[in-house]
């Protein structure tokens, strides 16, 4: 099996959410993006169709489990028929979480199994409408929720939260400033990455997975740097890959342990998988070097063999942070080596139990994770 949405792409793709499906359409947003407008384009559409919609805009960064369901009761309130993401990956990982709920009030969200199926799609559909070009949500099986009692993040994963349609006007993304683009272009890398070396690889998913990685060393730079159209445009295409890549394959510790750095460090998603990857990429050396040498061989790197693959392509996600004026260090993505240190013991216990850590090509152990994090410290390459 091969989960995707329907996509439409494009520039005025956004047109197309006035033929989509559904009478009560619930918006889900944050303020944000009422401010630029987006919102209201959005409105306009549906108006156009002649659909009673109601919008929720109350999504914060880091969304908690608290506003799903905030969210999920407005769901259940107003009986929508068609569910819109709108925004980055918080309004989309929470119109997920709402969707969730409010078909299936009975089941926690912490409870989601990705062996399950619930039904879903009987009662609503989904659709997700990126503007920021990382998180591949509207294209994935996943959702970012944090708890709030324990200030985990929760990765939740079912099959039906794969949107029925994902909607991708690049002109959407336009208006990111120069530093989201740097942070959500790393998370396409890390997705593509850690999706074409899971243990659930496929030749499918391995298709996308390398384009988003050709993508992203043509054009996240140019992207950050000048704002170029056409490269901010094959980012947000990318982004879109790989999340159908990590749908189909799965990711691994870059994400495991980026999670953790972000709910308890509190730093951008996309920093802190970034600053993980080059750690994750030598820690698998030994299982995933001929996947690492085909990726090189798709990049056109020339010299490269099985011997180098690990230290050529962690320096290449290194040197490609440096590039966009991220310092693949603690202190790059601002953490204070101090803070860092304390945290180990739960930055462990957080990691081995995130569930992106599973499809890891190499199991990390609890020991391994104390033993990465003490490199991470010193700022030196995983060789064990
Ligand atoms: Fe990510």
């Amino acid at each position: 099996m091969f989960k995707c949405p329907q996509i439409y792409y494009g520039t005025g793709s956004l047109d197309r959410v006035a033929g989509l499906k559904g009478d009560q359409v619930l918006v889900v947003t944050d303020k944000i993006i009422k401010q630029l407008g987006l919102l209201q384009e959005v409105e306009k559409r549906l108006q156009q169709k002649g659909a009673q919609v109601k919008v929720f805009d109350e999504v914060e960064p880091d969304p908690k489990d608290s506003t799903a369901a905030k969210c999920a009761e407005l769901a259940a309130e107003f009986k929508p028929d068609l569910i819109i993401g709108l925004g980055g990956g918080s309004s989309m990982d929470v119109a997920k979480a709402a969707f969730f709920q409010y078909k299936r009030p009975d089941v926690k969200l912490c409870d989601m199994s990705a062996l399950e199926t619930y039904g879903l799609k009987s009662k609503a559909s989904l659709v997700e409408i990126p503007t920021t070009s990382g998180t591949g949500s509207e294209a994935s099986v996943g959702c970012v929720i944090t708890d709030s009692e324990s200030g985990r993040k929760l990765s939740l994963a079912c099959f039906e939260l794969v949107p029925d349609v994902a909607i991708l006007d690049p002109s959407l993304a336009f208006k990111m400033p120069p530093k989201l683009r740097a942070t959500t272009g790393l998370d396409v890398l890390v997705h593509a990455v850690e999706a074409y070396i899971a243990n659930l690889h496929n030749y499918f998913a391995d298709t996308v997975a390398i384009k988003a990685i050709q993508t992203v060393f043509q054009y996240l730079e140019k992207s950050v740097k000048t704002g170029d159209e056409e490269a901010m445009e094959r980012m947000h295409y990318a982004a879109t890959l790989a999340g159908i890549a990590m749908t189909n394959s799965g990711l691994g510790i870059a994400h495991g342990i980026g999670h953790s750095v972000g709910a308890l460090l509190h730093v951008p998603h996309g920093a802190a998988v970034g600053f993980v990857l080059p750690y994750a990429i030598e820690f698998c050396a030994d299982t995933s070097k001929e996947r690492y040498l085909e990726i090189l061989k798709a990049l056109g790197v020339s010299g490269a063999t099985t011997d180098n693959a690990t230290k050529k392509l962690s320096d290449m996600a290194r040197d490609l942070m440096v590039r966009i004026q991220i310092t693949p260090t603690l202190k790059g993505i601002g953490v204070s080596e101090d803070k860092f240190r304390k945290a180990i013991p739960e930055l462990t216990e957080f990691s081995e139990n995130d569930v992106t850590s599973i499809t890891s090509p190499r199991n990390a152990t609890t020991q391994d994770f104390k033993k990465i994090f003490e490199y991470m410290l010193k700022n030196k390459p995983i060789d064990f």
